[in-house]
């Protein structure tokens, strides 16, 4: 928790460095949808870390010089100079002030880029904000900030979290969990899976089906914010909280048929907390439930213990284990018509 508070003194200055990170997104089993203040969740989460869907970025620093202005950042992502980002990250670095003051003598240069396109419909805040906290608390390092690994991924999944709430579970290999409960005494940044996770989920496979890579109609913030006063939130927090307690004994021993249903359940029940609002609306399209009809079918027919997942969105990630990776893939070949993006649970970010 210290390794998280705010810092009264300033280090030594190093005058330059550089450092690069690769951080992965995740996929929440368990869903975190409700917040209070800068990412404070309403209930606990449990996330998958991605392994294919990444986000490289790399950080460069300067001390600037007496006549300058102090703080000033170039960004560049795949190359290219993007402003549309420039909001999001002035508000990050804004947040960031109070804990990294060296901050406000430094140029850095941000280059970032992500494996999966830009338009694919996949969020890529979750992993670019844990590849950009992981910069800065390396930097943090270079300046004389003295930390212990556990500390170093804790505080950067802290910083993760003041970007983008979800964020902060990217920082972790396999699985991560997030929020106060039983198992974590805190909700300002999330930890690994403190249990064993059963031999089944190892590599476990998640099929991303874009269904559509637009622009979402309702952006994740608002959707937060209408279950401020959503008649079922109270409800649906104790629901999440007890999903949460069973998603990691499920976890544990490895129980496929209580997997499939809870995960299930906790898509469907994020979707019918968006079209209950009190301003409802539908982030799933017709293919969404086409693709989801289709797949109860295989599982049924098949026996296969295939299941879905859905984050804020239309697309449905498709999570089925290791061993059944061929005949899924097939199965997806031949009857799922919209691009498919394959990834499987990875070993969370590393240091380029
Ligand atoms: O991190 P945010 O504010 O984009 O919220 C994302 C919430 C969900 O992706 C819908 C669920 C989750 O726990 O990741």
């Amino acid at each position: 928790m210290s390794s998280c508070t705010k810092r009264l003194k300033k280090l030594s200055t190093n005058s330059h460095g550089a450092t690069t990170w690769k951080a992965p997104s995740n996929i929440a089993l368990v869903k975190y949808w409700g917040k209070k203040d800068i990412q404070i969740p309403c209930n606990p989460s449990v996330s998958f870390t991605l392994k294919n869907c990444y986000t490289k970025t790399s950080l460069k620093w300067e001390a600037s010089s007496s006549d300058e202005k102090g703080f000033q950042y170039t960004f560049l992502f795949e190359g290219e100079e993007t402003p549309s980002f420039h909001g999001k990250i002035d508000q990050f670095f804004e947040k960031l002030m109070d804990y990294i003051p060296e901050i406000k003598d430094y140029r850095f240069e941000i280059s970032s880029e992500n494996s999966f396109p830009h338009s694919a419909g996949i969020a890529s805040s979750a992993s670019a904000m844990a590849a950009l906290s992981l910069c800065l608390v390396s930097f943090e390092r270079d300046m004389g900030l003295d930390l212990t690994e556990d500390q170093f991924f804790n505080r950067a999944s802290f910083f993760a979290r003041l970007g983008s709430g979800s964020a902060c579970r990217s920082l972790y290999p396999e699985v991560a969990c997030w929020g106060e409960s039983e198992v974590i005494g805190n909700n300002l940044f999330a930890l690994p899976l403190a249990q064993k996770l059963n031999e089944i989920f190892k590599n476990y496979q998640d099929s991303v089906v874009i269904v559509d890579s637009g622009v979402k109609s309702v952006s994740s913030r608002a959707g937060h914010a209408l279950m401020n006063d959503h008649p079922f939130a109270m409800t649906r927090f104790e629901q999440a909280s007890l999903n949460y307690r069973k998603c990691l004994e499920i976890l544990e021993k490895g129980d496929l048929e209580s997997f499939i249903g809870l995960v299930e359940n906790e898509a469907l029940t994020l979707h019918a907390m968006m079209m209950t609002s009190k301003e409802n609306y539908m982030l799933m399209k017709p293919g969404t439930l086409d693709v989801i009809e289709k797949l109860r079918l295989f599982r049924s027919e098949t026996n296969i213990p295939v299941c879905f997942t859905l984050d804020a969105g239309p697309n449905v990630h498709i999570l089925y284990p290791k061993r059944n990776e061929e005949a899924v893939k097939t199965w997806i070949s031949e009857n799922i018509s919209f691009k498919v993006i394959h990834d499987e649970l990875g070993e969370g970010p590393i240091n380029l």
